[in-house]
């Protein structure tokens, strides 16, 4: 089963704005900002205060008129994009879901932000919100 809320994806079309919303005026701090694997989109996560419970917010913003998030803007504009939920285990939640009958865009894991491994279901089977799957990276002992 899912673990709990891993972060909240949001389409932006300005990432220099959002950063600056997010982080001076939300008090967020930058971990991470870099484009996309396929180079299409810049995707930025920010993590809020621990004190007040934490949580992880992604910012995406488009290089590309025609990448997901160009498009995303296009139709919609900006807000809220996609709510990811942490597992344990992505493969066996995969196969679980799909055995339910949910229609996955990510038949199998793939890369996500600060080495974790991340799928997406589609929006049509789960009420209209797009779903993340996350995987965080396993502590490693050296
Ligand atoms: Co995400």
């Amino acid at each position: 089963m899912f673990t709990r809320i891993h972060h909240v994806g949001i389409a932006v079309s300005d990432m220099e704005a959002a950063l600056s919303l997010y982080g001076a005026t939300a008090g967020a701090a930058l971990l991470e900002r870099e484009p996309s694997r396929d180079g299409t989109m810049e995707i930025a996560m920010l993590r809020l205060e621990e004190e007040g419970g934490g949580g992880l917010i992604e910012l995406l913003s488009s290089r590309r008129a025609d990448s997901a998030i160009g498009k995303f803007l296009e139709r919609r504009g900006e807000g809220l994009h996609h709510l990811a939920f942490e597992v344990e285990d992505i493969e066996a939640a995969l196969v679980r879901l799909k055995e339910e009958g949910y229609r996955l865009v990510d038949e199998s894991p793939r890369p996500g932000a600060m080495n974790s491994r991340i799928a997406f279901l589609h929006p049509k089977g789960t009420g209209g919100a797009l779903w993340e799957l996350v995987e965080e990276a396993k502590e490693r002992d050296s």
